[in-house]
């Protein structure tokens, strides 16, 4: 199981919908379970309390995640961003570089 814990601890919505859009993406790129070092995993995207990156969450615009157990972070993220987390990290298999959080 690969887990998209999605920080929903701002004041806005902004993380519960960014977290709803990943979903609908995953789903709609067929995205659902995905294959990595010849493995299949299912992909799952949960809601989370604060994450410590706020930063680049609660402070901005948008939300942080983190996918685990891989440990990549993205700041800032929107629910427009969706689509290209799902097609590039999950689809194309390489981080979203616009969206990385140093650790
Ligand atoms: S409020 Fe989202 S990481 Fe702290």
């Amino acid at each position: 199981m690969i887990h998209l814990f999605v920080c929903t601890a701002q004041k806005t919505e902004v993380g519960k919908d960014v977290a709803r859009a990943l979903k609908i993406e995953l789903k709609k790129q067929d995205l659902k379970s995905v294959v990595r070092k010849g493995e299949k995993h299912k992909t799952r995207v949960q809601l989370s309390n604060c994450l410590d990156q706020c930063k680049h969450c609660k402070k901005g615009a948008g939300a942080a995640l983190i996918v685990y157990p891989e440990g990549v972070w993205y700041g800032d993220v929107k629910p427009k961003d969706a689509a290209d987390i799902v097609r590039e990290h999950f689809g194309e298999n390489h981080p979203v570089k616009r969206l990385l959080l140093e650790e």
